[in-house]
C-alpha cells in the first residue's frame, strides 16, 4: 500500500475503550467545542473551577483588554506543587506517583506521600540554605531521575521560576541561559547512567559557571558518585543536606499569573527565547489535557519517554500526570539499551496502559527491533502517543500494529513549548483516526489553517499557517525580558478580521472531512529527532570558526531523526590555504564548534564547502533553493535574477560530487 493510500485509512476507536472514555464519541466532543465556540469564558471559568483547588477562587476567567498580553482566572490564588501533591494525600497518599527506573535497571516506587516529603525537604533547602524566594530564577541541569521532578515542585512550592536545560546542551548554551534569565541557583547532579556508563554534567556547570556569573550557589545530587570538583562556598551536596531538612513546608500562596517556569527554546532568529508559562492556566491545561488526550484512569500506569529537558518532559511527565492524581514512569535510560525490546519490556513488566514517544523512536525502535514488541505482552496498552515531528506512514503503522496490536488508539499530539500542552490531537474514545494526522483541535481550543495574506480559512487541500485564533489559558504569557520579541515572534504574521493572532510556524492543510494535518515549519527552524533548533543559532556556532567567511544552514529529510542538518560553508582563503589539511579536518573542526556552542544534538549531517551563496541582488541568501539543492530537487525557482546565477550550478555539482 502507498503512503497516500495508507493516509487515507480511518481507523475507529475501540468500542469497549470508548464506553469509559471521558469523551466517548464525536457529538460529545462537538458538544464541548460548540460550548466552548458560545460561551468562551464559561467554558474555561466552570473548568478552572472544577480541576483547581484553589486557595482563594478567582474574579474574572480572561482579561485580553492588553491583547496579547492576556491574563486568566485574574484573583485566583493556588499553588502547583499543592495541585500537584497535597491536594492528593487525602485518597491517595500511599499510590504510586512516580515509578522510577534507572538506566542500570535500578528501580524506586515514589509515593504521594513520599513525593510530598521529598519535595518539602527539597523546597526547606533551597529556602532556608540558599535563600531561594518567590520570583527567583533556578537554573535545573539534571539527568531523568526523581530529584529532577522534586527539584521543579519545589520550585513551585516556594514560587521560584525554574527554568531547565536539558542536559545534552553544552556549557555556551547553559551559560547563555544562566545568563539571560539571571538564574542564583543551579541544580544539577555529578552525572548519571547511559548504556551503563557514567556520564557527567557537573564539569560542564563548572564551565559554564567560569567567569562572572550571576550564580551564587550550586546544588549537585550525587547519583554516579564519580569524581568531581567542588567550589568552596559555591556547591553544595544534595545527598548530604537533605535528610536534616524538615518535611514540612506550606506552600507559597500564589497569584494565577504568577510565572511557574521558563523554558528557552528556538525561534527562526536569534538567540533561544525564554518561553515563560504562568501557574493557573498552564496546570489546569495540563491537567485537562491528560484526562482528555490520554485517558488516565486511577488504577493506571502512564509513561512518557521525553526528558525533563523539553516541555513534553514538563508537561507530561511531571504538571500533567500529578496534578490528576495519575502514576508516571520516569526513565533515566536509553530506549534502545541494552536492546532494542527495553520499552517492551518495561510495558510489560509495569503493565504501562499509556505509552508516549516520539516519531524518531519508533522508527529506531522499528529498526532496531522489529520483532521486539512481539516477545513481551503489551496487553495492558489502550493508548499510544506520539509528538514533536510528524510521523511518516510505515511508522505509524509498525505502531499501530506491532506495539498496539491493532486494538490501542494512536493519538498524535501536536503542540509547542509556546502552547504548554496538546492543541490538536485524536481523542482516544472518540476520534476516528487516520494515520499520521494530528486530526481536529481540542475542545476550547480554537484552531484555525489561516491564508497569511486575507486571514480567511484555508480551503480542502490548501497548505496554510496553523493559527489559534483566541488565547488559551495555557498560551507563552511572554519571551523572558523582551515584550517585543514575544509580539512579534507569534503575533506578527496573521491577522484574522484585522486582529493578530497567535502563529505556530507551522503550515497545514484540511482534508475534505476538515482533519488536519500539520506538514512543518514555515520559518528557519527545524526538527531534528523532534527537538527544535534555529538555523540561525547553528549558522552563528559555525561563523565562530575564524576561517569561515558565510555559511547558510538548511533542513533535509532524514530516515530516522526526521530531519538533518545541511550546512553550507563559504571559506575564507579556500581550503587549501586555510590551517586544516584537507576537508575533512575541516568538516571535524567545525562540528567540534557545535558540540561546544550548543550540543551534540546540533552536530551537522552534512557541511559543504561552496565557492558562494546564492543571493537576491539586495543580498538575501535564498534558502529555498539551498533546501532544493540539499534534498536533491530539481532547481524550478527562477535563478536569473540572482546576484550570481552561476552559483548555483556550481553548488550543485559539489554537493552531487
Ligand atoms: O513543528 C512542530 C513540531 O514541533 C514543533 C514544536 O517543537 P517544541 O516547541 O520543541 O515542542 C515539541 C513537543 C511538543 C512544532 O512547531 N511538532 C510537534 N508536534 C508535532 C509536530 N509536528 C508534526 N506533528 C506533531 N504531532
Amino acid at each position: 500500500m502507498s503512503e497516500q493510500q495508507m493516509k487515507k485509512q480511518v481507523f475507529k476507536p475501540n468500542k469497549e475503550f470508548a464506553k469509559t472514555a471521558r469523551i466517548k464519541n464525536m457529538c460529545e466532543y462537538h458538544e464541548l467545542q460548540d460550548a466552548a465556540i458560545e460561551d468562551y469564558e464559561g467554558f474555561w471559568g466552570s473548568y478552572a473551577k472544577e480541576k483547581i483547588d484553589w486557595i482563594q477562587p478567582f474574579d474574572g476567567v480572561m482579561d485580553e483588554s492588553n491583547f496579547p498580553f492576556v491574563k486568566w482566572f485574574e484573583g485566583g490564588k493556588l499553588n502547583v506543587s499543592a495541585q500537584c501533591i497535597d491536594r492528593h494525600l487525602d485518597t491517595r497518599k500511599n499510590k504510586a506517583a512516580i515509578i522510577f527506573e534507572g538506566d542500570r535497571g535500578d528501580k524506586q516506587i515514589i509515593t504521594y506521600l513520599e513525593l510530598y516529603y521529598q519535595v518539602n525537604k527539597f523546597a526547606n533547602l533551597l529556602r532556608n540554605e540558599f535563600g531561594v524566594a518567590k520570583g527567583d530564577r533556578v537554573v535545573i541541569y539534571m539527568p531523568m531521575i526523581p530529584e529532577a521532578a522534586y527539584a521543579m515542585l519545589a520550585c513551585a512550592r516556594i514560587g521560584a521560576i525554574h527554568s531547565i536545560v536539558f542536559g545534552g546542551f553544552s556549557a555556551e548554551a547553559l551559560r547563555d541561559r544562566i545568563e539571560d534569565a539571571d538564574a542564583k541557583v543551579v541544580l544539577t547532579a555529578d552525572g548519571a547512567y547511559r548504556k551503563d556508563k557514567p556520564y557527567m554534567l557537573k564539569p560542564v556547570v563548572d564551565k559554564a559557571l567560569e567567569g562572572e556569573t550571576p550564580v551564587e550557589k550550586v546544588l549537585v545530587v550525587q547519583r554516579n558518585h564519580e569524581d568531581i570538583e567542588w567550589v568552596s562556598g559555591r556547591d553544595y551536596s544534595y545527598n548530604e543536606m537533605i535528610e536534616q531538612q524538615s518535611t514540612a513546608f506550606e506552600p507559597e500562596v500564589m497569584d494565577a499569573e504568577d510565572p511557574l517556569f521558563l523554558l528557552y527554546t528556538s525561534g527562526s532568529t536569534g538567540k533561544p527565547k525564554g518561553v515563560q508559562h504562568n501557574s493557573a492556566g498552564y496546570i489546569l491545561w495540563a491537567q485537562m489535557t491528560m484526562e482528555w488526550v490520554f485517558d488516565v484512569k486511577e488504577n493506571d500506569t502512564y509513561w512518557c519517554t521525553a526528558d525533563i529537558g523539553w516541555i513534553t518532559g514538563h508537561t507530561y511527565i511531571v504538571y500533567g500526570p500529578l496534578a490528576m492524581g495519575a502514576t508516571t514512569v520516569m526513565f533515566e535510560g536509553v530506549p534502545t539499551y541494552p536492546d532494542a525490546g527495553r520499552p517492551w519490556k518495561m510495558v510489560e513488566e509495569y503493565k504501562i496502559n499509556q505509552f508516549y514517544t516520539a516519531p524518531t523512536a519508533i522508527r529506531v525502535l522499528h529498526k532496531m527491533g522489529e520483532d521486539e514488541p512481539a516477545k513481551y505482552d503489551l496487553s495492558s496498552l489502550k493508548v499510544l502517543g506520539t509528538v514533536g515531528e510528524p510521523i511518516d506512514p510505515p511508522a505509524w503503522k509498525w505502531y499501530y500494529e506491532s506495539v498496539g496490536n491493532s486494538n490501542c488508539a494512536i493519538v498524535d499530539t501536536y503542540w509547542q513549548t509556546e502552547t504548554g500542552g496538546h492543541i490538536i490531537s485524536p481523542l482516544p474514545g472518540a476520534t476516528p483516526i487516520k494515520p499520521a494526522c494530528a486530526t481536529f483541535a481540542l475542545p476550547g481550543i480554537m484552531a484555525e489553517i489561516l491564508d497569511p495574506e486575507t486571514g480567511e480559512k484555508v480551503g480542502v487541500d490548501e497548505k496554510g499557517y496553523m493559527c489559534v485564533t483566541r488565547p488559551w489559558p495555557s498560551m507563552i504569557r511572554g519571551v523572558w525580558g523582551d515584550e517585543e520579541r514575544f509580539v512579534k515572534s507569534y503575533f506578527g504574521d496573521v491577522k484574522k478580521d484585522g486582529k493578530p493572532v497567535y502563529f505556530t510556524g507551522d503550515g497545514a492543510v484540511y482534508d475534505e472531512e476538515g482533519y488536519i494535518t500539520i506538514t512543518g515549519r514555515t520559518d528557519d527552524v527545524i526538527n531534528v529527532s523532534g527537538h527544535r533548533m534555529g538555523t540561525a543559532e547553528v549558522e552563528a556556532a559555525l561563523k565562530k570558526e575564524s576561517e569561515v567567511a558565510e555559511v547558510a544552514v538548511v533542513g533535509k529529510p532524514h530516515p530516522l531523526k526526521g530531519e538533518g542538518i545541511f550546512a553550507y560553508v563559504v571559506l575564507k582563503h579556500g581550503l587549501d590555504e586555510s590551517r586544516f589539511e584537507d576537508d575533512v579536518a575541516m568538516v571535524k573542526a567545525l562540528n567540534g564548534i557545535i558540540k561546544q556552542e550548543i550540543g551534540n544534538i546540533a552536530v551537522c549531517d552534512d557541511i559543504v564547502f561552496v565557492p558562494g551563496l546564492p543571493k537576491t541582488r539586495s543580498g538575501k541568501i535564498m534558502r529555498r533553493i539551498l533546501r532544493s539543492i540539499a534534498k536533491g530537487e530539481e532547481i524550478t525557482q527562477d535563478i536569473s535574477t540572482l546576484e550570481d546565477p552561476s552559483v548555483v550550478e556550481k553548488i550543485i555539482s559539489i554537493v552531487k560530487s
